[in-house]
């Protein structure tokens, strides 16, 4: 598997910065820094072994300064933080919900036991809506069909689902195999990308006050599938969605990761999704798009190479999507 060589993140931060100063400057800047937190790691590990607050004399020295930051011109210089923050998404979920009964735990805890369908569609988007309007990007890719043949998920988690597509594709594979009592949890802000109505496939698309009502085109094409009781959506950021379905303890066998595309959003994206993976007896899978489309240099590539580096997983292809398998922990 070719890996692409990522400098390490924080010292790659530290060389660009220090480029900003004037050679001249820069060692001024270093003993300012330098005696600024000795200085301030002084004073509060003083203070705080005066008011006897913290078991001070088991922690280390380096622990009274905490994160010391200078600037000076664009500049940030900070000390206190090592690689392995950056990889840190915390690790504990709450404990897991019965497949059987994430549906009712998201229509509780999201939508206050109403179905969101109910009195579906409200009268100021009615005329907006088109009876079905269905795109998506790679979204019946052959991918789709061979994790869910292999996996026979319960539960499976969609972080970006945009028209619903792609999981209106995964409702009629999971009604194909038999997998009838199969949820698909979408999780999206369904705000697309500022401007994206300007996109050729997408200049059609209506707006109403701002809101360019994706969410309600996604619910009605999810009416025109019959798929309400197979579909459950969290209309939120994915950060803030998926955290919450891990300390709800909602987990999948199956979770599509296909969001915000850059590093960023997709290295936060994957992190987070991963931790609500549940292996069933047929093991599980996240897996997502963009590794081998245009857009994969934008960041899905290098996220997925650097999780894969991290957590020494290997990653497996499938047309344009990445997969990471992972084997039932049990
Ligand atoms: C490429 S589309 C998803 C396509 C879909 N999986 C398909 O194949 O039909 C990406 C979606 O991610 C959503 N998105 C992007 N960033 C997001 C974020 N931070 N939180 C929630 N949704 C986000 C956008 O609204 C958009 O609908
Ligand atoms: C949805 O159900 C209606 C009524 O039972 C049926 O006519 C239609 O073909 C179904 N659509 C799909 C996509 O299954
Ligand atoms: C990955 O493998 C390395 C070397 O074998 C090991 O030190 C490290 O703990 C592993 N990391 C994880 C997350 O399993």
């Amino acid at each position: 598997m070719k890996h692409e060589s990522s400098p390490p993140l924080l010292h790659h931060h530290l060389r660009y910065s220090s480029r900003r100063i004037s050679s001249l400057a820069k060692p001024v800047v270093y003993f300012l820094c330098l005696l600024l937190a000795y200085s301030l790691g002084y004073l509060s590990s003083s203070t705080r072994n005066n008011n006897n607050n913290i078991n001070n004399d088991k922690l280390p020295p380096a622990v009274h300064v905490n994160a010391v930051v200078c600037r000076t011109a664009n500049t940030v210089i900070s000390s206190g933080f090592t690689e392995a923050d950056h990889n840190n998404f915390g690790a504990v979920c709450g404990e897991a919900v019965p497949p059987q009964d994430v549906r009712s735990k998201i229509m509780e805890r999201v939508f206050k036991g109403t179905s969101p369908w109910e009195n579906f569609p409200p009268p100021h988007v009615d005329n907006f809506l088109r009876k079905k309007w269905v795109k998506g990007w790679g979204s019946k890719g052959a991918v789709f069909e061979n994790l869910i043949r292999r996996v026979r998920p319960k539960t499976i988690i969609e972080v970006g689902t945009f028209l619903g597509a792609s999981a209106l594709h995964m409702v009629d594979l999971t009604r194909k195999l038999g997998l009838d009592d199969t949820q698909i949890i979408c999780i999206d802000d369904f705000r697309g990308w500022p401007g994206f109505s300007d996109h050729p496939r997408m200049k059609d698309m209506k707006m109403v006050n701002g809101d360019v009502l994706l969410m309600y085109q996604f619910m009605q094409n999810v009416v025109q599938a019959n798929a309400t009781e197979s579909v459950v959506y969290m209309p939120f950021s994915s950060g803030s969605a998926l955290e919450k379905l891990c300390e709800w303890g909602v987990f999948g066998e199956l979770i599509e990761v296909d969001a915000g595309h850059d590093f960023h959003s997709a290295w936060s994206d994957i992190n987070r999704a991963f931790k609500l993976l549940k292996p069933g007896s047929e093991g599980g899978v996240i897996f997502g798009h963009d590794y081998f489309t245009a857009a994969d240099n934008r960041g899905v590539r290098r996220a997925v190479n650097l999780f894969a580096r991290v957590y020494n997983l290997t990653v497996q292809i499938d047309g344009q999507h990445w997969v990471f398998h992972i084997a039932n922990r049990l």
